[in-house]
């Protein structure tokens, strides 16, 4: 099979009729592409396979069976609206694997993050391809590669996540209908196909989730800690008109504690780190200045709301020469 390369002469997608002009044409061709025959896709609710769902969704219906696996390792809401928007909306064949305790089982006690991250790329792997060899006659896996995957694999910067991290005995042909698109060109296609602006403006998320935003190993309390510390800061921006400005922004719960007062009564409790960049290609980034006003909300209502968090504190390191992400 020849692989699709983006010509050189294509517009950009930048508007809502160049978008339905290209979705019309890829349902033509995903139509013809895959006849009468199923197609499986793993959905995680990022942009991408989110998109790639909705078209495929459009051109073949229940021909499409999606699987989303929740590892525990979501934000706050994310598998609840991957249901509300495929399953009850899109009224799409949508399988959802709840494995948060298969995946924690697994990384209890572990604190090396690469460790921590080979366990939860493998797990992955092993769940989803447990459901796919319960599911008859599939020929296609559907894929949300986009155009910047392509480049980055050429140039040498990042492996491209392809279908090779399947067992052998599951080869699909691959169905990638946003193979040619740059990332706003995907988020423009999204809107055209009536995707909540929450998830076609979605920022980045790493694959093993708030996994690396508990350094150390993850306990289910600390966890939890992270995962609401991060819907407060994620309130907190979108009130703010931050959302859509601020490139990544996000809270870290370390297996750190220190000393701090409740009620009159000593207590020891972990530090949860805000961290705000901006960035054009995540290779580099710098700090986002945050009003001060906003910082003292941030802290009040995380030292607040969230059990077992005594501090917060800001990270002003630029990448150079750390990294966004803790892990
Ligand atoms: P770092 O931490 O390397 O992150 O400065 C750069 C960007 O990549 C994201 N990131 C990941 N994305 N799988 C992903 O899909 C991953 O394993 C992963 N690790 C980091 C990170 O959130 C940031 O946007």
């Amino acid at each position: 099979m020849v692989l699709e390369s983006r010509p050189e002469s294509m517009q950009r997608i930048n508007t809502p009729a160049l978008a339905k002009a290209y979705i019309d044409e890829r349902i033509e061709m995903l139509r013809e592409q895959i006849g009468d025959k199923k197609v499986l896709l793993a959905l995680s609710g990022g942009v991408d396979s989110s998109v790639v769902a909705a078209l495929l969704i459009r051109a073949i219906g229940k021909q499409l069976t999606c699987v989303h696996v929740n590892h525990g390792l979501l934000r706050k809401g994310e598998p609840e609206q991957v249901i509300r928007v495929f399953r009850d909306e899109m009224a799409a064949n949508l399988i959802y694997v709840d494995a948060t305790d298969r995946f924690l089982d697994k990384l209890a006690g572990v604190s090396d993050p690469e460790q921590k991250r080979k366990i939860i790329g493998g797990e992955f792997i092993d769940v989803f391809a447990e459901e796919a060899r319960k599911l008859d006659g599939i020929t296609f896996l559907g894929q949300g590669t986009i155009w910047p995957d392509i480049l980055e694999s050429e140039r040498g910067i990042k492996a491209h996540h392809n279908a090779g991290g399947l067992p052998e005995d599951l080869q699909f042909e691959l169905v990638e209908p946003v193979r040619i698109l740059f990332k706003d060109e995907v988020r423009e296609v999204g809107r055209a196909l009536g995707l909540p602006e929450s998830m076609v403006n979605r920022q980045p998320f790493p694959g093993p989730g708030l996994g690396v935003r508990c350094p150390g190993a993850i306990t289910r309390d600390r966890l939890e800690a992270v995962r609401e510390a991060d819907a407060i800061l994620r309130e907190e921006f979108a009130a703010a008109g931050l959302a859509g400005k601020v490139w990544q922004y996000f809270t870290v719960v370390p297996d750190f504690k220190s000393t701090g007062i409740r009620d009159g009564k000593r207590v020891f409790e972990w530090a949860c780190i805000i961290r705000a960049v901006n960035t054009t290609d995540a290779m580099s980034a710098t700090v986002e200045e945050i009003p001060f006003a906003l910082m003292q909300k941030l802290v009040s209502r995380i030292t607040s709301e969230v059990k077992g968090v005594n501090r917060v504190l800001y990270d002003f390191t630029p990448k150079p020469c750390a990294t966004i992400e803790y892990e």
